[in-house]
């Protein structure tokens, strides 16, 4: 039989990751990217076209390069733990050329209409119409891979600012701020919280005169740099702390990291303190925002109730007189126009099997890949669905009755709606190492920890208590790599290498392997508590 063809939908992180999985299972990928590069979202342009996510000049990543590295690809060891969005660029080319994905990129070439075939409930075939300098062409694929991200269109709601349109000022969606300059001396507002808010005030607060970050809930604020100076994702991100968090409740889970994050300094005193507990939003990641907000270089503020031509009235009654420009931090939300209304979206929710496969399809030969928000990491997450996704479409993972997908879809809703804020911000959550085993599984690749435990200690030991890198998922099962091991043992010295420019005379790592037995018998125990479900 000819192999399968494979329609991947944008070159971003998913796309580059969809790739790579549809060549290991024997797929034919053809990948549709409407830009000149890969990289989606972390290619830095100045000018970005219409509606798509676009970054500024200075935007490092959050994640940290063990966490957030292709499975079998672990990022050069000399390259920082987090890296400048130019850096990620180049980890990205040489995962590209290494396994040799570029030729499987069509670029400038724009996905007009994916539509099923008149024999889709026999065929499961697709009808994808792409657009490439002026000329469209139709074609046909055995299944599509939809790599498009969700942050697709800048959310701006303008409506919620009376008095906007009356403002004198500058005011503009984050996207559009690529640098500082422009903003000299200035007195500037900067609306949310989120990563980009707090990483854009900060940016400002250098040059500008004064800055604003107003906020309507608040924030928890977490740091990169961790205890003892560790990725802090590589600190929090473990099989250990998961099955803690199982164990107790999560009120005493947030009582712990309410304690841990105020001891840092008290979110209630920088008038960051939200009404929800740390484990029921999306994070906030910045090491600055209590810097600038001690040396005054950013107030915090409350939401904005109104806009005068030259000033902005606060929730509270407080005026801030002669505003230059308003930055507005309000996200992205995500749609598919060129679905055609097979995968509905209503303020951000969607009904996707997994967070990936539309349960209503005669055939399972669609899959959305990357459309998760992570407490956790996007790109590994991406790459497993993609493994899983290859699977289905090569009929060798089955989808259950479309009953039972909606039965699934509404259970995942309840549990979202009963943890998190109510927002549109919330509506695809997954904690990380629960969403990659519940997927690993699927796809045949978790790691048996029993099974490690008593072939491997060593290496058991570390899948457990270290950090929930990439590679565990390529110990075993289909696509397994056999640098995995190596490359779960050598993590914490990946990490530390970029960090030693200057050698010292205290030259040993600190190793873990202190508390051996402690730790050995921990693992038993949390083994047996765990019972079946970490046996399977
Ligand atoms: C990093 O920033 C992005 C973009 O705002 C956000 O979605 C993600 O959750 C952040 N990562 C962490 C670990 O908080």
């Amino acid at each position: 039989m000819a192999r399968k063809r494979i329609a991947v939908i944008g070159a971003g992180i998913s796309g580059l990751a969809a790739i790579k999985c549809c060549l290991d299972e024997g797929l034919e990928p053809t990948c549709f990217e409407r830009n000149d590069d890969i990289g989606g979202l972390w290619k830095f342009q100045k000018n970005p076209s219409e509606k798509m996510p676009s970054i500024y000049k200075s935007v490092t990543i959050n994640t940290s390069k063990e966490m957030m590295c292709f499975s079998d690809f672990p990022v050069p060891d000399h390259f920082p733990n987090y890296m400048h969005n130019s850096k990620l660029m180049d980890y990205f080319r040489m995962y590209a050329s290494h396994f040799g994905l570029l030729k499987y990129i069509r670029f400038k070439t724009r996905v007009q209409s994916v539509r099923k075939c008149p024999d889709f409930p026999v065929s499961g075939q697709w009808d994808v119409v792409v657009e490439a300098e002026g000329q469209q062409e139709s074609l046909l694929f055995h299944g599509v891979l939809v790599c498009s991200g969700h942050h697709t269109d800048p959310h701006l709601p303008l409506q919620a600012f009376p008095g906007i349109e009356k403002f004198k000022g500058r005011y503009f969606h984050s996207r559009e701020y690529k640098s500082p300059e422009d903003f000299s001396g200035q007195r500037i507002l900067v609306v949310g919280i989120g990563n980009s808010g707090v990483d854009i005030a900060g940016e400002l607060s250098r040059v500008a005169k004064q800055v604003f970050l107003s906020t309507r809930r608040g924030s928890w604020i977490l740091h990169r740099v961790w205890d003892n100076g560790y990725p802090m994702d590589s600190s929090f991100i473990t099989r250990f702390n998961s099955f803690i968090q199982k164990i107790f409740s999560t009120a005493l889970v947030n009582n712990y990291l309410e304690k841990t994050l105020n001891s840092r300094f008290n979110h209630a005193h920088y008038g960051l303190q939200p009404q929800h507990r740390p484990l029921s939003q999306h994070p906030t990641v910045s090491d600055d925002l209590p810097n600038h907000i001690i040396s005054g270089r950013v107030q915090v503020k409350p939401n904005v109730k109104e806009f005068t031509e030259t000033d902005a009235i606060f929730d509270d009654g407080t005026v801030e007189a002669n505003i230059d420009a308003v930055v507005f931090a309000t996200g992205y939300s995500f749609s598919f126009p060129f679905l055609d209304g097979l995968i509905e979206v209503a303020d951000n929710e969607v009904s996707l099997y997994k967070l990936m496969f539309p349960p209503n399809l005669e055939k399972p030969t669609l899959a959305v890949i990357g459309l998760v928000q992570p407490l956790g990491i996007v790109l590994p997450i991406a790459e497993l669905q993609s493994r899983w996704a290859a699977r289905v479409f090569k009929g060798l993972s089955k989808l259950p009755s479309a009953k039972k997908m909606m039965a699934d879809i509404a259970q995942r809703k309840r549990a979202m709606e009963k943890r998190y804020v109510k927002t549109a911000r919330h509506t695809i959550q997954v904690d990380h190492v629960e969403y990659m085993d519940e997927i690993a599984s699927l796809a045949g690749v978790k790691p048996s920890l029993l099974l490690l435990l008593l072939s491997d200690p060593k290496l058991a030991m570390e899948v457990f208590f270290g950090p929930c890198t990439p590679y565990q998922f390529r110990l075993q099962g289909p696509g397994k790599w056999d640098g995995a091991r190596r490359a779960i043992l050598t993590q914490r010295e990946r990490i530390i290498k970029p960090l030693r420019t200057r050698v010292t005379s205290k030259d040993s790592l600190s190793s873990s392997s202190g508390l051996s037995l402690v730790k050995m018998a921990s693992l038993g125990l949390a083994l047996l508590a765990a019972g079946l479900t970490y046996i399977q």
